[in-house]
């Protein structure tokens, strides 16, 4: 009897599991050939996935990393697994707004074309763990940029900030263009304080305010784009099986490869919504807006106050010296 209900009880969490893990595809086929398509950290996860899916449908991929030997390790794979020749990558460091200004000048040198902005490199809070020290997933300390920003807020939001709106003028000839950008359904757990943007105290709430960030910066540029041919998106990829791990314990990272096995989906479908954010003409009719799973989602009513992506961006304007 224990042992048929046993195979019940282990089919019943299958078929549950199976359900949980359900994600959409993409079906809209539309080709990229002779478009230009740019995507942040696209040497592993979801920007991986991403740009083999862009690959695939003929456009041409350009990569931007900061680990020059990764990167190139990553176009190789692309290239096998898009069949395509036409994928290339470039060195940035979103944590350096110096180097965010050297990559768009040599970009703007190298590339005529830029169709599709993929902004997705993320930093999450994390702690190296040290030779012969355990490391514990939560740091007592938290990193900053270069510039003196919390690490969080300055790669995913104020990097691809500086990035967006200087590649803007090429975006611009290039229309109809899109601009993906990743954020987190844990945008809800935080609001901003704008009397603390560089907030950096508990990493969870730090990267939930960054990926809060992502969203009212997709709901500006979507404003300000709109008119010019420029369109803006933000998706959440679900929860996936990338390697955000790497850096924690031993201990943490095998707890957490049973949790993501378990409740996480693979990256191949987390860039799903990512490609039909940046393919689709469904999605083109909700500019600005938030996505999951390959639709249009709802935001809680704080994250759609345009007043708020308005002062965020004009602040951003003034953190990063574009004005
Ligand atoms: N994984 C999830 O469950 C999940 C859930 C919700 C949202 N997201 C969002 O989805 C996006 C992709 O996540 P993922 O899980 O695929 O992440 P991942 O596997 O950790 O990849 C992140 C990428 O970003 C790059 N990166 C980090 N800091 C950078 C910097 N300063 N300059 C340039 N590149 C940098 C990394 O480069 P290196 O290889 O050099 O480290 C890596 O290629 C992120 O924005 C994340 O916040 C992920």
């Amino acid at each position: 009897m224990y042992v048929l209900y046993t195979i019940l009880a282990s089919l019943v969490s299958f078929f549950i599991l199976k359900w949980l893990k359900k994600r959409r595809y993409c079906t809209d086929l539309k080709r990229l050939d002779g478009k230009t398509a740019l995507i942040t950290g696209g040497s592993s996860g979801v920007g991986k996935e991403t740009a083999v899916a862009l690959a695939t449908r003929g456009a041409r991929v350009v990569i931007a990393c900061r680990d020059a030997e990764k990167a190139e390790k990553a176009v190789r794979e692309i290239r096998l697994r898009g069949r395509s020749l036409n994928v290339a990558h470039m060195e940035l460091d979103l944590a350096n707004m110096a180097s965010v200004r050297d990559f768009c000048e040599r970009f703007l040198q190298k590339e005529k074309r830029l169709d599709v902005l993929v902004n997705n490199a993320g930093e999450e809070e994390e702690e190296e763990e040290e030779e012969d020290v355990v490391a514990y997933p939560m740091p007592s300390v938290l990193d900053w940029t270069d510039d003196g920003f919390s690490m969080c807020f300055g790669v995913n939001h104020l990097g691809h900030f500086l990035l967006t709106n200087t590649l803007l003028p090429r975006l611009k000839e290039c229309t109809p263009s899109r601009v993906v950008t990743l954020t987190c359904s844990n945008y809800k757990y935080q609001k901003l304080d704008f009397q603390d943007l560089n907030y950096n105290l508990l990493p969870f709430f730090t990267y939930s305010r960054s990926k809060l960030a992502n969203i009212y910066f997709t709901q500006e540029l979507a404003r300000i784009g709109e008119a010019k041919g420029v369109t803006a998106y933000a998706v959440h990829p679900g929860f996936v099986q990338s390697g955000w791990t790497c850096h924690y314990s031993f201990l943490f990272r095998m707890l957490m490869q049973v949790v993501m096995w378990m409740f996480f989906v693979p990256c191949e479908l987390g860039a799903q919504t990512v490609v039909y954010c940046a393919v689709s003409e469904a999605a083109a009719k909700h500019n600005g807006g938030y996505f999951v799973d390959c639709r249009p989602a709802t935001l809680r009513p704080f994250a759609r106050d345009s007043g708020v992506a308005r002062k965020l961006w004009e602040a951003s304007e003034r953190l990063v010296k574009l004005v």
